[in-house]
């Protein structure tokens, strides 16, 4: 089956607003998918659907703060007219640092964004593809969510939490004609540093971490997505699960602020 066929017409990317989710619509247009693009800067939106539709596609915007109240059901509110055929959940942000400098509220909304989005989203648009007997769900996880992470404790458990899902479900709804796959990049050049008060000595390229991701919707494993997430993994793989806590840990630190 064509691409088209099995993951469009139409597609929803969230996060694309900016890096990875951004650079994963663009793949996506490129390949004749329509998208609905989700995220809070509707000005980032429209431009991207501008140039986008000067391309061909077709787009819509939607300006959502996905941790809000209800959130999910607008979104799904202005997608029912739509045949979709690929959920994309790019948006998500991290926290750097030891856990207590951050107030609550952070951690809050971090959880909010990363696990609770990602499950009302999975219930709001996997029974529409299952019945359509095709179509995808890429959920967007990190190299940092494999085991604990010092420095970055919640964040880590919060892609912990995502990788474990898409791993489930991916068993679930397989037999409905569905590829649910989890992607788990390491450090790409985005937004995602700033936000999170992390810095990075070398990171990927967001438009190649997209293009494995879009060439890898049918994976049935976690798909690595740049040589960094291979090294980091590659190099601690052999090591138990409690020196890997802390050999991260040792890099997590360099890579955060401490007061
Ligand atoms: N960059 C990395 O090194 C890295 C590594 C591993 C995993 N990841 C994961 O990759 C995903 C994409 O992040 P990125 O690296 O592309 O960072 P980014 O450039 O900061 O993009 C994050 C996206 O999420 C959207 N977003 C944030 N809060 C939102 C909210 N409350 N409601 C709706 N949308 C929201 C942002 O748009 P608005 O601000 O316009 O809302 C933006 O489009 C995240 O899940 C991140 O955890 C990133």
């Amino acid at each position: 089956m064509q691409f088209a066929q099995r993951f469009g017409p139409w597609a929803v990317v969230t996060g694309a607003s900016s890096g990875i989710g951004e650079a994963v619509a663009r793949q996506l247009a490129s390949k004749g998918l329509d998208l609905v693009l989700v995220a809070r800067r509707a000005d980032r939106l429209s431009a991207l659907s501008a140039q986008l539709h000067a391309q061909g596609g077709q787009c819509r915007v939607v300006a959502l703060d996905l941790t809000g109240d209800a959130a999910c059901e607008q979104l799904v509110e202005h997608t029912s007219d739509l045949d979709v055929g690929l959920l994309v959940h790019a948006a998500g942000f991290g926290l750097g640092g030891p856990h207590l400098d951050r107030p609550l509220h952070q951690h809050l909304e971090m959880l909010d964004l990363n696990c609770r989005s990602t499950v009302e989203l999975v219930h709001a648009f996997l029974p529409g593809l299952q019945r359509r007997g095709r179509g995808g769900i890429a959920l967007v996880g990190s190299i940092l969510g494999f085991h604990g992470v010092p420095w970055s404790a919640h964040y880590a458990a919060t892609k912990a939490f995502v990788v474990s899902l898409a791993e489930g479900l991916q068993v679930e709804a397989a037999p409905h004609g569905v590829d649910v796959s989890v992607h788990a990049p390491g450090p790409t050049r985005t937004g995602f540093f700033e936000r999170a008060s992390m810095q990075a000595g070398s990171a990927a390229d967001p438009h190649s971490v997209a293009g494995h991701i879009v060439r890898r919707l049918r994976s049935r494993r976690v798909v690595l997505t740049d040589w960094l997430g291979w090294l980091i993994r590659l190099s601690t793989s052999t090591a138990p699960r409690w020196l890997r806590v802390r050999i991260v840990g040792q890099v997590m630190r360099g890579m955060t602020h401490h007061r």
